[in-house]
Formats: structure tokens, sequence, C-alpha cells
């Protein structure tokens, strides 16, 4: 690791895609930053989650030098798949938007990240704990943290918290001037990862009366699996044999009958919320990504709101230090959380017409449910509405 700085322009609290694409966008305007994570490099690369990558946000890495990977391993998605009472429907991106999303794993992408952040001098602490911001109303903020039992402070322009939805940046915006919105969901997803070639070369979303299945991908020998399960779920109880009798059963015999099985490689629980922290400024303190906002992942939204949360800070620092102009800075909250919340809308969307919710017969919503997915499946309107939004409203 380099030098610990004692001052700079910009402090960011948190290096996952966030913070370290943040880190790099800023050095290739020239702002100098330096990047504070809790944990070790080697912990925050082996996280495996989501990748599918929008059409703009691939588009924005392309030009900005983190291109080269993606291109050659990752995948180009023309459509997405969705099956309900033993139907399929494609979902032709392509043709109804011209666009596409790249199926590129966040694990490649954060090792991306690092090593052009190595590559641009940007410091990158990592084990950075006990982090504590001073004097965000006034001119110069203050970051304060413990390094192998080291006390460090770093004075800055600006504090940037990336530190994710478990993140404490936020916390150092007075409780009166933040709002919180939140939506829990009844159930959560069990997820699967195996070495094992994929039922299809495009994403599956899966309505069915046992329940949500999503099928996914890393590459063409690795895929990713997932099943709704009640939301107290453990991972123990989801044994590799029950795991995949439940995904069989919630797709259409078709395309089940090409599952390939295999013993997983990971396992994981995830519970499904909405939450959402506003505003994303307070005098000099700024909010990105997951440390202001956080989607259910039925919509793969996550990531890609981080990447235009970023760029709209730095277009908005840049203005701030290439033409001395606050402009961009002052509406910046305005500006990322008009997108953020059509994500939020997208996601629960998604989330709401997939899942089968606990309590719900057939009753109201039930055949409102079935109307919403009939309604999918026969309008090519609609279908052109959920294309839009899914590889990704223009920044
Ligand atoms: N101090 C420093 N770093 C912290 C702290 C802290 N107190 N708390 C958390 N962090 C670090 C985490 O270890 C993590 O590396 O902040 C980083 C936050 O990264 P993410 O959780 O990946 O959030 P973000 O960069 O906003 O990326 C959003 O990534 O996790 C997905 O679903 C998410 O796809 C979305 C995207
Ligand atoms: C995944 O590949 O892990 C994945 C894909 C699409 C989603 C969520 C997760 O909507």
């Amino acid at each position: 690791m380099s030098e610990i700085p004692t001052r700079t322009r910009i402090v960011i609290i948190g290096g996952g895609p966030a913070g370290s694409l943040l880190a790099h966008l800023l050095h290739v305007r020239g702002i100098e930053s330096a990047l504070l994570e809790l944990r070790s490099r080697e912990h925050v690369l082996e996280r495996v989650r989501a990748g599918v990558i929008e059409h703009e946000s691939a588009e924005i890495l392309r030009r900005t030098g983190l291109g080269k990977r993606m291109d050659e391993e990752g995948f180009v998605h023309e459509g997405v798949n969705l099956a309900h009472s033993g139907e399929m429907l494609r979902i032709d991106f392509q043709r109804l938007t011209g666009k596409h999303v790249t199926i590129y794993g966040q694990t490649e992408l954060q090792k991306d990240l690092f090593d052009v952040v190595d590559a641009d001098g940007v410091p990158l602490i990592d084990e950075a704990e006990g982090v504590r911001v001073d004097g965000i109303e006034d001119h110069s903020p203050a970051v304060g943290f413990t390094r192998h039992g080291r006390e460090h402070t770093i004075t800055c322009d600006f504090v940037i918290g990336c530190d994710g939805a478990h993140g404490v940046t936020r916390e150092f915006i007075p409780a009166g001037a933040r709002r919180t919105y939140e939506r829990q969901y009844p159930f959560c997803w069990v997820g699967l990862l195996s070495e094992t070639p994929p039922i299809d070369d495009e994403l599956i979303y899966a309505s069915h009366e046992r329940g949500f299945a999503l099928c996914s991908m890393r590459n063409e020998h690795r895929s990713r699996y997932y099943v709704q399960g009640p939301a107290d779920t453990t991972v123990e109880e989801w044994p590799d044999d029950r795991f995949w009798s439940e995904l069989t059963a919630r797709l259409p015999e078709a395309v089940a009958d090409g599952l390939v099985t295999g013993p997983s490689i990971e396992k994981i629980v995830t519970p499904l919320r909405s939450w959402v922290s506003e505003p994303l400024r307070h005098g000099r303190l700024f909010l990105a990504g997951d440390a202001a906002h956080v989607v259910p992942p039925t919509g793969a939204k996550g990531l890609n709101l981080a990447i235009s949360d970023v760029v709209y800070l730095v277009d908005a620092l840049a203005g701030n230090y290439d033409r001395g102009s606050t402009a961009g800075l002052d509406e910046y909250s305005e500006r990322a959380m008009a997108r953020v919340w059509k994500a939020v809308r997208f996601s629960w969307w998604m989330t709401t017409m997939l899942h089968r919710f606990p309590g719900m017969s057939d009753d109201f919503e039930r055949r409102l449910q079935k109307a919403e997915l009939d309604y999918l499946f026969g309008s090519e309107n609609a279908q052109r509405a959920m294309a839009e939004n899914y590889v990704g409203l223009p920044h």
C-alpha cells in the first residue's frame, strides 16, 4: 500500500464498486483522492455479487479504460426470458430498444477497478477501522481512522460515503436532516453457484406457484441460480438436492429438462428490501451507491445505480474544481435521486410481479399479479417498457 496522506482533495469511504470507480474517474479528471476501505483487499475481491451491466454503464466503463476484460470475458445479452404458467417469453432488448446488457461478474469488475486505482496511484488504504468524519459543515473536513493500531487523520475538501448498505458515513448527517424510506419483502433468495454449464444462453426469471426462480450465469462453465425462500430461512435448510429439485419444479418442463446440476461451490441467503436515504448531501459530505439506496436484486440495478451516482458526482466535482461552479454539487442529490427512484420502482415492480407473497391465495392481489404477467406476455408495448428499464434508463 502507498503512504497514507495527511491531506487530499477527496476522501472516499468504501472501496466497493462505487468508491473505486469514483477514485478512478476523479483521477481521469485530474482530481486527487484517497480511498479508505474497512476490509482487506482480499476480502473485497472475494465477494460474489451479481453482474448485469446496463448498456450505458458498460459504455462508461469502456470510455474510461475499464472495458478490455469486460469485452473479452463478458457476454452481450440481447434479451432476457420470463417464464410463467409453463410458457416462456423472450424480451428482445435489441429489437425493442436497440440496446443490450453485458454479463460480467461484479467480482471481476472489482478486480479491474483495484488494478486501475493502483495504476492511477490513488492510495487505497484497506483495513481502515473506526472511520469518523468531522467538520462536514466547515471548509475543511477531516476523516480519522485506525489502521493496524495507529491513528490517522486526512483533511480534505469533500468526503464521499461509498460504504454500502452497512456503512457508517450517512450517520454523520444529522438525523433531522435526512429521511429514509423502506419496504421489506416477506421472503428471501437462496443463491447457489455451481461449476456447471448454464441452462440457457440468456437469463430466465420464473414466476411459479411455488415461488420465484432465476437462472443466471458467470461464464460457460459456471452457473448462478436463485430460488425464493421463506424470510427466515438459512443456508443449512437448503442442501443441494433440495435446491435443485425446487428449481426444477419452478421452471417450465421443457426448460428444466436442460438443467445440468452439480455440487454447489457457494450458497447464500439474501433478504430482499427497498431502502432509500435522502438527501445525498449534507455540507461537504456526499453519498453514492448502496450507502444511500438498496434495491432488491430482481432488476439487477444495484451496481448500475452506483455507477450512475458516481458519474453525476464526478461531473459535479469537476465543475467545482475546473470552473469554480458549485451548481453541480447543489443539484447532485436531486439529479441522482430522480434516476434512483425510477430504478427503485422498476425493482419493486419486478419483485412484486414475480414472487409468491405469503398469504396470497386466490385473492385480489394474486389475480392482479396474473393479469400483470398476462398483459406483459401479450403486449409489445409492455415488453418495451420492461426492456427500456432493464437495459437502463438514460443517465
Ligand atoms: N469504513 C470503510 N469502508 C467501509 C465501511 C466503513 N465503516 N463500511 C463498509 N465499508 C466498505 C465495504 O467493506 C465495501 O467494500 O464499503 C464498501 C461498500 O461496497 P458495496 O457494498 O459493494 O457498495 P457499492 O460500492 O455502493 O456498490 C453497490 O455493489 O454490493 C453491490 O448490491 C450492490 O450491486 C450493488 C453495488
Ligand atoms: C446474478 O447473476 O447473480 C443475478 C442476475 C440477475 C439478477 C440478480 C442476480 O436480477
